[in-house]
This record gives C-alpha cells, structure tokens and sequence, in this order.
C-alpha cells in the first residue's frame, strides 16, 4: 500500500521533533492544569518570556484551587509583564469553575472562561493526548503552506508529539515574514508553497497588533504596573485607563484610589 505523500511528511515531522525539539517545561506535564497556565501565557507571549512565568506561577499555585483561593489581583499582580492582563483574570475566572466544579468533559473545555477553540484543543492534545492538532496563528499557516490540502493527521499515538512539532516549526523555519525554508525546514521536500514560490502569498492575514506606544494598552500597563508594586494608585493620576481596569475586572475602586482587584 502505497503512503500518502503529507503522511510520511508528517512522520519526519515527528522524527525532527524526536531529535531536535527543545526541552520546554510545559513538555514534562501533561497535567490539565499546567497545560492550560502554558496555552494561556503561549497565546501572545514569546516562549522564552513564558519560561520563568509559568515556572514561578505553578510553584505559586500547583492546582486550579490554589490560584482559586487566591484573589484576582494577586493572578494580574503575578502577570505583571507578560501583557493582555485579562488572561490572568481569565484564569483565576476558570480555576474558580474547576475548583467549584471540576473539569468540564474533554469535549466542553470552552465551557470555562477564556477559553476558545485553540486552547480547548490544545488541552485536548497536550494534556489528554487526543488525535487533534490545535491552530493558533503559526499552525494555521504552516498548515496554509506545507498542506493546503488539509493536516492529514498524525501517526498513531504521536498526536501530542506532531502539534508540539507544528508549534516549534511555526516558530523556528515557517515564519511568517522570513520563512527560513532553505535552512534545515524538516517539511521543505515537497512543500507545495515553496516549490512554486508562493509562501508570502498563500500565508493567512493576520491582523497586525496596534502600536503600543501612546496607546491606552501602555496606559493601562502603567497603573497595573505601580498597583503591582505599591498596592494602589491614585484613580487621578489617568480616571481614563482606571476606568477600564475596573469595568475588565483588573482592579477595583475605593474612593479616590484603584486597587487590586478582589482585594478584601
Ligand atoms: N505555543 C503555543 N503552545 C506551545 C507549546 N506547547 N510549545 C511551544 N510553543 C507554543
């Protein structure tokens, strides 16, 4: 019986992932948890900014319930840094659910707060080891350029090693700007993209991030900033960017003070 072309790229795939796919902490669970803490900071942060985030929150809080007992500020206190604070309220919102409830059934993870399509599935492939590939941006263009014809999915039993290898492969060769193709990509025999010189052409659009300088995001990030360091800042200082932290949750108001949120 003859293999499909993608299959067999697939299995090279896993075979570079065997060999050169790096050590990452997240790697070593397959706790729910820990891997849900991982997908939430991955989402818009560099894995080497993760790194020492994931490692310090999990020493902080090991399970859902430990961050659940804890309050909301604490969570966007100890996300100082990583940016798009909602995540961490996100977190402490679903680890609130897990500690009350447990964990939804695999096929209802978005059930819990802030978690969409991606992450469900990345819980489903990283943690339970489920058949299916999670599709955050650098996936869904990998899959774009090397299988338009869609994932043909992955050897039995390797699921969990071929979304990890999509994501390292995303990251290190099939860039969205300058794809390193000719350097070493594992996928490049037979990639339909580069073969005909169309990698730019057929790459998703993505939206690109807004500036950040001057933004209300930079003016936001400079009250958490001074909460997280002082435990409070005065409302006056920007009425504008505080008002959004406490309509988001992110803080609250006493008086003419903002506070961290779910402070007693
Ligand atoms: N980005 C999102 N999930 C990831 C993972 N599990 N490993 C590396 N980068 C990722």
């Amino acid at each position: 019986m003859t293999v499909a072309p993608d299959v067999l790229a697939v299995r090279r795939l896993v075979r570079w992932f065997d060999r050169e796919g790096p050590d990452l902490p997240w790697r070593r669970t397959r706790d729910r948890w820990a891997v849900l803490v991982s997908e939430v900071m991955l989402q818009a942060t560099p894995v080497a900014r993760v790194i020492p985030y994931y490692e310090s929150w999990l020493t902080r809080w090991p399970r859902a319930a430990d961050l659940a007992a804890s309050s909301v500020g604490d969570a966007v206190a100890a996300w100082q840094g990583l940016g798009y604070p909602r995540r961490a309220r996100n977190l402490h919102a679903a680890a609130t659910v897990i500690a009350q409830s447990g964990w939804p059934d695999a096929s209802r993870y978005q059930d819990l707060p802030g978690v969409g399509a991606y992450t469900a599935d990345a819980l489903r492939c990283f943690a339970d080891e489920q058949p299916v590939l999670p599709e955050d941006v650098n996936v869904r263009r990998v899959v774009a350029r090397r299988f338009p014809a869609g994932w043909p999915g992955a050897p039995r039993g390797r699921g969990w090693h071929a979304g990890q290898a999509m994501m390292d492969l995303g990251r290190e060769f099939c860039r969205a700007r300058a794809p390193r193709c000719d350097d070493g990509c594992p996928l490049r025999p037979g990639c339909p993209a580069a073969d005909a010189g169309v990698v730019h052409e057929v790459t998703p659009v993505t939206r690109r991030q807004a500036r950040y300088e001057g933004s209300m995001r930079q003016r936001r990030g400079f009250l958490l900033k001074a909460l997280a360091e002082d435990g409070r800042v005065r409302v006056s200082s920007d009425p504008e960017a505080a008002d959004s932290l406490v309509a988001e949750g992110l803080a609250d108001r006493r008086g003419s003070l903002l506070v961290p949120a779910g402070s007693a």
